[in-house]
C-alpha cells in the first residue's frame, strides 16, 4: 500500500518525524507530500522543505518526498495513493482534520484518511511555534533535528541583516 503524509513542513519537526517513522512501518510506501501553498508566505522555500525532509528521512528506505500543488486527492490519483496519514496531538486538531478527511473521501471514495495519534511528548509541538521560539531566539534543540535547526538560525542571520 501507498501512502501519502501531507503538509507544509514550515519546518520538519521532531513530531513530524514521529508520525513519519510509524507511518513508514504501516505502508509500503511513504510518499511525504509537501504543499506548495503560495497562499502562505512560507519561512522556507518549497526546495529548502523538500531538502530538510530528505535530509532527515534519508535512513527510511520507503519513504519519498514529493512536492505537489492543488488538491490532495488529485496528487493521490495520480500517483496512485491509497491511503492518506495525519497526525492528530490534541483534541483542538479534531474538528478541521475531520473536515478535512471528510471532504477528501467526498472528493476520492477510494482514498481512506488514517489518523496517527502524537507521542505525548510532542503533542504541544507544531512548525508555528518553532518559528515563533526561533524569531525571538529561544533554543528549538528539542523541537527539531539539528540540520533543521541551524537552517532556521542561517534563515533568523539573513532576515536580520535585510
Ligand atoms: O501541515 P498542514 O498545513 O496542517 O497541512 C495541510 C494540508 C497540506 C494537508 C492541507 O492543507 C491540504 O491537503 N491542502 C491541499 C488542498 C486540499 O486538498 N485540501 C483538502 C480539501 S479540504
Amino acid at each position: 500500500m501507498r501512502a501519502v503524509y501531507p503538509g507544509s513542513f514550515d519546518p520538519v519537526t521532531f513530531g513530524h518525524l514521529d508520525i513519519i517513522g510509524r507511518a513508514a512501518r504501516l505502508a509500503d510506501e511513504l510518499i511525504i507530500g509537501v504543499l506548495k501553498n503560495n497562499a502562505k508566505s512560507p519561512l522556507f522555500s518549497l526546495e529548502e522543505r523538500v531538502r530538510m525532509l530528505e535530509e532527515v528521512t534519508k535512513d527510511y528506505h520507503n519513504v519519498k518526498v514529493e512536492a505537489f500543488e492543488g488538491l490532495l486527492v488529485d496528487f493521490a490519483r495520480k500517483r496512485d495513493i491509497d491511503m492518506i496519514v495525519r497526525g492528530l496531538r490534541a483534541v483542538t486538531d479534531f474538528e478541521s482534520e475531520l473536515q478535512m478527511a471528510q471532504t477528501n473521501h467526498k472528493l476520492e471514495e477510494r482514498v481512506e484518511t488514517v489518523f496517527l495519534t502524537t507521542r505525548l511528548e510532542y503533542s504541544y509541538l507544531s512548525s508555528t511555534i518553532v518559528r515563533e521560539v526561533a524569531a525571538f531566539g529561544g533554543d528549538i534543540s528539542q523541537f527539531v533535528p539539528d540540520i533543521v535547526g541551524q537552517r532556521i538560525q542561517e534563515k533568523m542571520d539573513e532576515r536580520r541583516r535585510v
